[in-house]
């Protein structure tokens, strides 16, 4: 596979029709920005000149271009797979999805329409097309409870697909607008909740305000009316971290024509809530997850993987996207598949085990500097800029770019850009839990320990 990649002609006509669409130009800033890449490497794009696949990789899909239709064919090596890849069953909504940007690009309009629905965090969602197409048609049919709860572990996609599902309830014009808010990003363990979480979980005065402000600014007191004179999606995202006990019967008078979609790892019984489990990524559609996450980070060893390999890490992962895609940070590391199976095997059958092995590899591999950003990034509830960043003097402006590098390596940073389109750097919430909760201060225990260990080894040679 080559670790460079130059635009044909045709591609860069498809690119610049797309750039087009968006009101970029050929040197936006923007585009530099989402596509995480310098003027030059854009520069160099636009003249042919072969420049590093990710890089072309990114500038591509941050216009929504298929890369391989803008790379010169000869360069694209053709990879075999070892699985044959099975085409999208359903395209509807997927096509709906994929065809026009709902977010907004260089120009900020409150007036726009699913503006609040935050940007996909991976490249592609594999599968999930009947299962968002389940939720969507729940949400939309009248003789079902007027919340919706999409319950399951961490790391299964229950934000993906909420985000794909209010995408297309705007596109299809099922819903007038698409409210979202995300309740705070940690998760509790266990299911249960301290006293000093429960104060600090979202209440119902600030979901109140939220939905104000989303409502162009409208007053809290405006907000029942709002809700009820047009038919509106509200998302509560990661909602075991509101408290929803005082929240759903409140939220549960505004509704009808409006309606509620909860993404939450634990399930409500309430009679106005009705509830959908999120179920395990199909095989097929994690073959196609790992090969193009492999094929996109040049790992060889699971681009030319076997069935029997694939199905390993499948069973492995218990078709949790999130641990999928953490086995592949973790094979390009190792530069090998077998070994690592057989150190994940230990964890087998426990995916939340799965995340806690990977992360710790993660941990004990990556920089100084690169777990000081992780631990200011687990302090923080929201995703954070590199002004941010840099401004606290977490990283300094050299060390950005490995750091940035080493986080997405690991599959351990999330890029989401907010209502402005700006870029935001943030972490899944197992992340951000595990960072809270002290599980690295233990791995760096350890470490300490080896390091007591090679220094006495050390004295007494
Ligand atoms: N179908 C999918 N295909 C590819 N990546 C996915 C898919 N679903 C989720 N992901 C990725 O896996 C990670 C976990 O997904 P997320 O939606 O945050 O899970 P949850 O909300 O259940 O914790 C994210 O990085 C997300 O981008
Ligand atoms: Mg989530």
């Amino acid at each position: 596979m080559t670790n460079t990649l130059r635009a044909s002609q045709q591609g860069l006509d498809k690119v610049e029709k797309a750039i087009h669409r968006k009101r970029w130009k050929r040197n936006s800033i923007t585009w530099q920005q989402v596509a995480d890449t310098s003027q030059g490497t854009l520069k160099r794009f636009w003249g042919k000149t072969p420049i590093k696949r990710q890089s072309f990789i990114r500038i591509c899909e941050a216009v929504g271009v298929n890369w391989e239709e803008v790379a010169e064919p000869s360069e694209i090596q053709e990879i075999k797979l070892a699985v044959v890849s099975v085409a999208s069953t359903t395209p509807s909504l997927e096509d709906q999805i994929n065809v026009l940007p709902l977010q907004p690009t260089d120009g900020y309009s409150k007036n726009q329409r699913g503006v609040w629905i935050p940007n996909l965090r991976c490249r592609k969602v594999w599968g999930r097309e009947s299962f968002s197409e389940e939720v969507l048609h729940r949400l939309n049919d009248p003789q079902e409870a007027p919340i919706l709860s999409l319950c399951g572990s961490a790391g299964y996609g229950k934000t993906e697909v909420a985000c794909k599902v209010a995408l297309a309830a705007v596109r299809n014009n099922l819903f007038a607008d698409v409210l979202w808010v995300k309740a705070r990003d940690t998760e509790f363990s266990d299911g249960k909740i301290s006293q000093s979480e429960r104060d600090e979980a979202l209440s119902w005065n600030q979901l109140l305000q939220e939905i104000a402000h989303q409502l162009d600014g409208c007053s809290v007191k405006r907000v029942h009316q709002r809700i009820k004179e047009e038919k509106r999606l509200i998302v509560l995202d990661n909602a075991e971290t509101a408290q929803l006990e005082d929240i759903l019967p409140k939220l549960n008078e505004m509704l009808n024509p409006s309606r509620v979609l909860l993404t939450s790892r634990f399930q409500t019984n309430a009679s106005y809530v009705g509830l959908i489990n999120i179920p395990p990524l199909e095989e097929h559609c994690s073959y196609q997850l790992l090969q193009d996450e492999a094929k996109y980070k040049n790992v060889p060893a699971i681009v030319q993987a076997d069935t029997a390999q694939l199905q390993q890490v499948y069973h492995l992962s218990c078709g949790a996207p999130l641990a999928l895609h953490f086995i592949v940070g973790r094979v390009l590391d190792d530069g090998t598949l077998e070994p690592v199976l057989s150190a994940l095997e230990q964890a087998s059958g426990d995916v939340e085990k799965i995340y806690e092995f990977s992360l710790k590899t993660a941990w004990q591999r990556i920089s100084d500097v690169t777990k000081k950003v992780l631990g200011y990034m687990g302090d923080s509830d929201a995703g954070v800029t590199w002004e941010e960043l840099s401004g606290t003097k977490q990283v300094q402006e050299s060390d950005w770019s490995i750091t940035r590098r080493e986080l997405r390596r690991w599959y351990l940073m999330e890029d989401e850009t907010d209502a402005k389109g700006k870029p935001r750097y943030n972490l899944h919430p197992w992340v951000r839990r595990s960072l809270r909760g002290g599980l690295v201060d233990k791995w760096q225990l350890s470490l300490q320990e080896w390091e007591q260990i090679a220094q006495w080894k050390y004295d007494i040679d």
